[in-house]
């Protein structure tokens, strides 16, 4: 029986199995936040000379990926990335996802918004049937907070503030349970027209394109189907 770290591991492996044949020495990587993704740096250390940089969506990662000798560059240094590489904290079959459990969701958001492709990274704890098991986090303007919070309470919501967390944006997190998702996409754009609503961490309009599951029973590849 493999742990859950050992399964990070080896959804990072994977990731870096499938990135490194795409990556020219003039590639910019779009680099997402998380355990999942620590490690995925950490293996793509030795393979610093195969791309030009990275963008990151934390400042967390910004100093991981600093630390293990990659260049870091600022979006709006960048026109366009190849591949955007993140764990997320709920899958669906469909690959929309929920996101933000560590805070980085709106910076997550417009990273992956600037890449032609999302592969998501997760251990098989992560795979849904249907989204809504983890509070989804929000993203809110301090001022708006309970604004915010009581529409979403209007929605079936159950709004708890993120105490004592600040994100890179200088916002804060309300976490909310107990939403249904019976259409992802119309819920995130309705949640994203609630004024004082920076981001929400239900990825759906916009979902990952490949998703590496890692299981006891080895790697599942997940891909979406274009119509
Ligand atoms: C960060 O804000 C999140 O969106 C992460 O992608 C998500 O929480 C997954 O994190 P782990 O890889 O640590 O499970």
């Amino acid at each position: 029986m493999r742990t859950q770290d050992e399964l990070k591991q080896q959804a990072a492996q994977a990731a870096l199995d499938i990135v490194l044949p795409q990556l020219q020495p003039e590639s910019i990587l779009g680099v997402g936040t998380g355990s999942t993704v620590d490690r995925f740096i950490d293996l793509l250390a030795a393979h610093r000379e195969a791309f030009r940089a990275a963008v990151s969506s934390s400042e967390r990662s910004t100093q991981r990926l600093q630390a293990a000798g990659i260049q870091v560059l600022d979006l709006n240094e960048v026109s366009s990335l190849t591949l955007y590489v993140d764990g997320a904290d709920e899958l669906d079959h469909q690959l929309n996802m929920i996101k933000g459990g560590g805070g980085a969701l709106t910076r997550e958001k417009i990273v992956a918004s600037v890449a032609d492709r999302f592969v998501c990274i997760v251990d098989e704890s992560k795979l849904v049937q249907q989204l809504g098991r983890f509070a989804l986090p929000i993203e809110v303007i301090p001022l708006a907070r309970e604004a915010v919070a009581r529409e979403v309470r209007q929605l079936g919501g159950r709004p708890v503030l993120r105490a004592g967390f600040t994100t890179d944006n200088g916002n804060q997190i309300l976490d909310v349970s107990g939403l249904q998702y019976d259409d992802p996409a119309e819920f995130e754009a309705m949640l994203n027209n609630i004024p004082g609503v920076v981001c929400c961490g239900l990825f759906a309009i916009s979902g990952a394109h490949l998703a590496l599951v890692a299981g006891q029973d080895g790697m599942s590849l997940l891909e979406l189907q274009e119509s």
